[in-house]
């Protein structure tokens, strides 16, 4: 009986792994960069976003350049549906690229995915995509 329980687990665990593993944002789909793309400078602050351009159009190749004045933050797009489809660090004295196409028009929510202080929550920035 100790054997198949320990079987199980170890089937129960595999599965939770695998499961957790396709939920990761890490996982997400991989935005090549296009030729000539829309630079974006992107600037995380407490508690906000700064960022060089907002409106894009469908399948125009963007790439963004992130970084952060003072503490470290995470960059991350969410398309209406609340699907996470692009993100990167935004960490002081480093600047992380981020390439992405967007496929739809719309509005994109570009939230902050690390806790960085009190207001860590209202670090909500807009994209409207045409
Ligand atoms: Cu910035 Cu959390």
């Amino acid at each position: 009986a100790r054997t198949f329980y320990g079987a199980t687990l170890a089937v129960v665990m595999l599965v939770l792994t695998i499961y957790t593993l396709r939920e990761l944002p890490y996982n997400q789909p991989v935005y090549s960069a296009g030729n000539d793309p829309t630079i974006v400078d992107v600037e995380a602050i407490q508690f906000g976003w700064k960022m060089s351009e907002t409106e894009f159009k469908v399948d125009e190749p963007i790439e963004f350049h992130v970084t952060s004045t003072d503490v470290t933050h995470g960059f991350g797009i969410y398309d209406s549906e609340l699907n996470l489809i692009a993100q990167t660090q935004a960490m002081p004295d480093y600047t992380n690229k981020v390439y992405i196409t967007f496929d739809k028009p719309g509005t994109y929510e570009v939230l902050c995915l690390e806790y960085c202080g009190l207001a860590h929550h209202l670090m909500i920035g807009k994209i409207e995509v045409t």
